[in-house]
């Protein structure tokens, strides 16, 4: 798509002098590692992490080198990292950040193709820690420290399967609609306290690493660009949403699940899928 090239090659320094924290870059498919970019193209400074078994594939540290930025391994279900990954932060900005963007999944369960209603708790318990209760941790870390700075925006990723049935996105369904959930809860208590706005991008499927987990991925992102007016959303678009949200345009929305899928949230059939039917 030529025209949307164009347009995330454009900068308009909408966060500059804003400091950041990315969670969950692993490789250059990755979500993260696209907003990591768009955020330094906009004048952002940058604190990357991800779990330090993340971390061994080694990816990142060339992500860190092009945009000048420190990596601190932080897994997102220990309390003492997350605290330390604030703590680093904060010394790193000589104060507090500005924008946090959350982009964190993994479930076991869909890993090993354990199907929903044959779940395995303990995976269920571990998939929950890591892709919705996180957000909660990261967020009550960063308010107890007070590392969030006045008007700061927290940006977490999610899917449409937190609200409607799509049966191989297995518990990370219910991890979804969680963290959405603790997105809406977290959002009223720290903008009530410091002006911190809290939402969620529910992203179109998309090929990364986490996507392609999800059985019969393939086929399913063909339907959902068939479903979607606009086609589906890719992952330079979802970081140019995501800077938006960071930016001070945005400053009175929380606590809001917003869909960035090309309009396949309220279509009920289109034209294509239609003829594809009748065949
Ligand atoms: N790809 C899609 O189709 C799609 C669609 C909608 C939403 N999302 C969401 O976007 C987010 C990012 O996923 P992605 O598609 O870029 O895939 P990805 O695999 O590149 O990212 C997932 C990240 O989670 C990190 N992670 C896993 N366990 C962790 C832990 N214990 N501590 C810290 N980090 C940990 C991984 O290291 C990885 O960097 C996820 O929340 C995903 O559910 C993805």
């Amino acid at each position: 798509m030529p025209s949307h090239n164009k347009l995330t090659a454009m900068a308009y320094n909408l966060l500059k002098g804003k400091k950041g924290i990315i969670f969950g870059a692993l490789n250059s498919q990755s979500i993260a590692w696209k907003v990591a970019q768009r955020a330094v193209q906009e004048g952002a400074e940058i604190v990357l992490t991800n779990s330090p078994l993340a971390l061994r594939m080694g990816e990142l540290n060339a992500l860190a080198e092009e945009c000048n930025a420190p990596v601190i391994p932080a897994d997102v279900t220990s309390n003492d990292d997350v605290q330390n990954l604030f703590t680093k932060s904060m010394e790193h900005f000589n104060g507090g950040v500005d924008f946090v963007l959350h982009s964190i999944g993994m479930s076991i369960n869909v890993r090993k193709g354990i199907p929903y209603y044959e779940n395995n708790y303990e995976f269920t318990h571990k998939g929950f820690d890591i892709s919705a209760l996180s957000l909660h941790r990261v967020l009550a870390t960063a308010m107890k420290m007070d590392a969030i700075n006045e008007w700061g925006s927290v940006v977490a990723l999610t899917y449409i399967a937190g609200q409607r049935v799509f049966p191989d996105y297995n518990d990370m369904a219910d991890n979804k609609a969680a963290l959405e959930s603790i997105a809406r809860n977290f959002g009223y208590f720290y903008g009530k306290k410091n002006k911190v706005r809290v939402n969620t991008i529910s992203q179109s499927p998309t090929l990364t690493t986490a996507g392609s987990g999800v059985k019969g991925f393939g086929g399913f992102i063909d339907y959902a660009d068939k479903m979607s007016p606009l086609g589906n959303a890719d992952a330079d678009q979802c970081a140019d949403y995501c800077v938006s949200l960071f930016s001070d345009f945005t400053r009175m929305v929380t606590m809001q699940n917003l869909f960035h899928d090309g309009g396949f949230s309220f279509t009920g059939v289109s034209q294509e899928v239609m003829e594809s039917m009748g065949k």
